[in-house]
Parts: structure tokens; sequence; C-alpha cells
């Protein structure tokens, strides 16, 4: 007699909301080939909530091919709000309702943020939607409750699939960066995506930068001072008189002109979670320093090159990890909940049974913790040093260091 695989008969579907990472396709590549592995069918749902509204639009994963490395989503995105929010005033929910069970789905994964997997997690506690989250950022800002030993101490940090791979990213362009600036002896203004949280700014450290500012550390008028002082020390203390600042999208920086502490948005039209689009105050804060210290300066936008190109190795490993989870939570039939790595690990000891599951409402906006940063010096601290090293190796810095005699005529 055939043996029925335990989810025969099943339907599991993944959809993704929100900003891309690089890690989502290596995401659904694994959580789908679990999930058939289980014997479910595998639909995948197209543009995140989107796609479970009106007639639906839903695509079959079972069987097909697919490529994890690159980056993005096969899936497609959309940040489809299907409660009522901000600019959407309508409750859609029904329609998600109708089409969940018009397609006979039996699951539904959330690939997502705090947005995307809040919304689902409404679903299950209001409908009981049988719903897993599946974490999302290249922000790392949800609150994953991951720890990180440092010193013989645990520290709450955090830990999100596409975070390892955005690093790199701006690890290898801050890293670039430098050879622009030091052939013109200007300081460079690089701003990094971080709405509200300095993790993925951080990272640009690894690529040498020798100055940061970060959303949760308020630039108030006297910070503000300060920081013009330390730009200046620092630049005329390199022999080469450059000097790389990374700083967030996010970041709360005083204009002088209307006394008030602000954020630069590039658009302040808001999505239909409520959020207004950031973008421009590397450009704000470079002709600032243009004018206040007469040294040349540039803002450099990273934009989407963070949420762009492959998935990085740590980041498959780290995919697929917590997609072993979301196995474990199918098996225990435990639905509203998120797959978490416990504790910060290397590489190499990802795969070691460091998953917890936890409530997938509400995780959003986990800042960076305060030891860090080290805010005297507008820089990330050793024990941040450590956390990262964890997660993409060494910092890394191309040097062009030649004392070139001088002639004297
Ligand atoms: O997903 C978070 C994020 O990467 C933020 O850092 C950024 O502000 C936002 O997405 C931009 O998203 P988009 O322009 O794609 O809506």
């Amino acid at each position: 007699m055939k043996k029925e695989r335990l989810f025969a008969g099943k339907t599991l579907a993944i959809l993704s909301g929100g900003g891309d990472t690089p890690a989502i396709n290596s995401s659904i590549e694994a959580i789908r080939n679990r999930a058939s592995m289980l014997g479910f069918k595998v639909y995948g749902i197209l543009r995140g909530w989107k796609g479970l509204l009106g007639n639906g639009d839903v695509v079959d994963l079972t069987n097909i091919p697919y490529n994890g490395i690159y980056g993005g989503t096969g899936l497609l995105s959309s940040r489809t709000n299907p409660f009522p929010g901000k600019t959407n005033k309508e409750d859609r929910s029904d329609q998600i309702l109708r089409n969940i069970e018009r397609y006979k789905i039996d699951v539904l994964v959330t690939i997502g943020g705090d947005d995307t997997n809040g919304a689902a997690k409404e679903m299950y506690k209001r409908f009981g939607i049988p719903v897993i989250g599946f974490p999302k950022t290249i922000d790392n800002d949800l609150r994953t409750r991951t720890m990180h030993l440092y010193q013989g101490k645990q520290h709450e940090v955090v830990l999100c699939p596409g975070f390892a791979s955005g690093a790199m990213q701006i690890k290898k362009l801050a890293a670039k960066l430098h050879t622009t600036n030091e052939s013109h002896q200007r300081i460079m203004v690089l701003e990094v995506m971080g709405r509200d949280a300095g993790w993925l700014t951080g990272t640009a450290m690894f690529g040498g930068a020798q100055m940061a500012l970060i959303p949760e550390v308020v630039v108030t008028k006297e910070r503000k001072d300060f920081f013009f002082e330390k730009v200046k020390e620092n630049y005329m203390s390199n022999p080469k008189r450059s000097l790389l600042i990374a700083v967030s999208e996010g970041v709360r920086w005083y204009n002088d002109d209307k006394d008030a502490i602000e954020m630069v948005y590039a658009s302040s039209d808001l999505d239909e979670y409520g959020h207004p689009r950031f973008g421009g105050v590397s450009g704000v804060i470079a002709s600032e320093i243009n004018k206040k210290l007469g040294i040349e300066a540039r803002g450099q936008i990273s934009g989407y090159i963070p949420r762009s190109g492959k998935c990085y190795e740590y980041d498959r490993r780290l995919t697929s990890t917590l997609a072993d989870k979301v196995v474990d939570l199918l098996l225990r039939g435990e639905y509203g909940k998120m797959p978490v790595m416990r504790n910060i690990v290397p590489y190499c000891e990802l795969e070691e049974f460091h998953t917890d599951a936890i409530e997938m409402g509400n995780v959003g906006n986990f800042p960076l913790p305060a030891p860090y940063y080290n805010h005297n010096e507008f820089q990330f601290s050793e024990q941040y040093v450590d956390f990262l090293t964890n997660i993409i190796g060494e910092p890394y810095r191309m040097e062009f260091n030649h004392q070139f005699p001088v002639v004297i005529p």
C-alpha cells in the first residue's frame, strides 16, 4: 500500500511583503523544498497581500525549479495592508478570507517585517487562519530576541534574514568610496537605509567609515556642535585628509533655521502602513559641513544597493536553518509564530539547533542597544564589531599608502 506523506492533500502558500531583501528567494526556496517534502502542494501568492485580493493572483511552486541565490523576490512584493490603515480606510480581510477558501489554502507562510507579519497575526487572531511568519529586513530591526554573548554576558540583539547580504553590500560600497574621497581630500557622507535603527549603518564601518550617525541618538543642537568638532578633528588627524561618515536615512537632525529636530524625506506620501519615504539627509549634512567647516563634502545615498544583488552565504544558511524551524512548527501545528535564531553564531554553527519560535506580531523597531554605539566618538563600539564579525567576517579596507619623496627644485 502506498504510504501517504504527512501533509498529503494539504496546501501551503507563501507570500512576501514589504521592502525586498536579497534573502527572500532563498527563504522561499528553503520553505518550498521542506513543505514539498512533507507532502504539501506549495503555492506562491504574488505581490504580498495584494495577491489575495479580488480574484487572487496565485502560482504553483510545487515542482518548479527555484533560484534562491538570485536576490529580491520571485513572488514580487507590495506594501498592501488588508486592514484599514492611514491611507486605506477599507477593511479587505473578507477578500483575503474568501480567496484562502477558494484556493483551498491550509497554511499561509508570510515572509515580511512587522507590517506584513503583523497583518498575518491579525488574520490568525481574528479568523483562526493558520499562519507562520518568516522574518526579513535589511534594517535588522525586528525583535527576534536573539542573544549575543560578549565578554561573558548575554545581550539582546537582532538577526533577520537579508541583513547579512545588505551588510556585505554596504561594506563593499564603503570600502570602494575611499578611492574617490581620498583623491579629492573630501568628506563623504554615506546615507544608509534604516528608518528607526542603525544596525545596517554600522556595517559601513567594516568598509572603513570613520564616523557614524544613527536614528537612536538624536542630533540635538548641542550634539550637532560636538559632531562638527569631531568631524574636523578626525579629518585633520587623517594624513590623507579625507573622512567617510555613515548616516542612517532616518537620523534625527537639528535644523538651525526651524530650531527643530527633523527627519529628511524623499517623499511625504505614506504607504498603506503609514510610512513616508526617507532620503536626502546625507546631502543636508554634507552641505552643512561645507558651510560650517569650509571642508569640501559630498553626500552619497546608497539607496537600494543593500537590497540588491545576490543572497550571500550567511543568509543562505540562515534562511535554511529558519525553514527547518518552520517544519517543526508545522509538525507541532503551532501557528501565529515566527522562527528566529536564539543566539548570534558564526556561519559554521548556524545549523546547530540554535532556533526558537516567537509570537509573530508587534516585533517592530528594536533599536540598537546603547553599548553597541559610542556616543562620544560617533562610532560603533567593539561590542558591535564583535556582533557583526560573526555575521560578515573581519572589517576590510583597501589601502594606498605610498609616501612619495618630495622634489625640491
Ligand atoms: O524595508 C525597509 C526599507 O528597506 C527601509 O530601510 C526603507 O526606508 C524602505 O524600505 C524603502 O522602501 P521602498 O522605497 O521600497 O518603499
